[in-house]
């Protein structure tokens, strides 16, 4: 069946974005364009949808059966008894306190090497890690390959790949605070299980988490920041721009560069020649 006029300008529309390095959700884009017909008036605003019952409001907090803190001990409690990554993996996937993970369709944990001397953390998955259940792995992801492999580091050899939050946040927003809270007792156990010797943090959501800060990425790029988790694991902590960002703003490539550059020359003086 021939596709229909808005179909396929939706199709172009977020092709276009997807090239942009905006990730999309292709199971919502399915369902939207099976609603959308041309004889269809256009769909209500969210807030409108809602409030006339035509649409449940997506959920946007933890799971409500235990209050906050219970769910961050017991993320506490998930991590401390997994003695291994792949075990970590598993408690993570069997994690229900974060309700990102009933809109999501994949529980995106980690890719690359287990005792990699580099780890990367990002913000959370996009359309493409959802659908493939690896981080990285959309426009942005392979942006960041790229930029790994102008300093020798790649996933097969030398770097750790995961998030500061394992569930996509509907629309690709940012993940919210209380969603970074209940997913940090496991980043934490991740890094001292890994034991990277640096941390590369990439786009301001993830570095203002890990860092307990409120300053933007413009201001924290560019210098080692030091960094310990609660069980004592010291690493020193690299921010970077985001690889989504960069694909927005290129120009901005020769300062994410310096960074790289940065990070290349402190594995260099810990004597971790890449
Ligand atoms: N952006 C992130 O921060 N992480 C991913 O895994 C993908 C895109």
């Amino acid at each position: 069946m021939p596709q229909n006029a808005p179909s396929v300008a939706l199709q172009a529309l977020t092709e276009w974005w997807e090239e942009m390095g905006v990730d999309i959700d292709h199971t919502e884009l399915r369902a939207l364009s099976a609603q959308t017909t041309p004889q269809q008036t256009p769909a209500k605003p969210e807030a409108a949808q809602a409030q006339s019952g035509d649409v449940a409001p997506a959920p946007r907090r933890r799971n409500k059966s235990k209050s906050l803190h219970d769910w961050i001990m017991e993320a506490e409690s998930l991590a401390a008894a997994a003695n291994d990554l792949p075990s970590l993996k598993a408690a993570i996937e069997s994690y229900e306190g974060c309700d990102l993970k009933k809109l999501s369709n994949k529980t995106v944990v980690y890719d690359g090497t287990l005792d990699a001397p580099v780890m990367v953390l990002g913000e959370g998955p996009g359309g493409q890690e959802d659908r493939i259940g690896l981080p990285f792995v959309g426009k942005a992801g392979q942006l960041l390959d790229k930029m790994l492999t102008a300093i020798n580091l790649d996933r097969k050899t030398n770097t750790f790949i995961s998030n500061v939050n394992y569930w996509r946040p509907p629309g690709n927003r940012n993940p919210e605070a209380e969603e970074l809270a209940v997913c940090r007792p496991f980043v934490n156990r991740m890094i001292d299980l890994a034991q990277p010797k640096v941390i590369i943090v990439a786009g301001g959501v993830a570095a203002k988490s890990l860092l307990d800060t409120k300053t933007g990425i413009m201001r924290l790029r560019g210098s080692e920041r030091p960094f310990e988790t609660p069980a004592g694991t010291r690493v020193p902590i690299f921010p970077m721009f985001h690889p989504a960002y960069l694909l927005r703003r290129p120009q901005d490539k020769s300062r994410a560069w310096r960074d790289l550059l940065l990070v290349q020359s402190r594995l260099a003086e810990m004597g971790i020649d890449l």
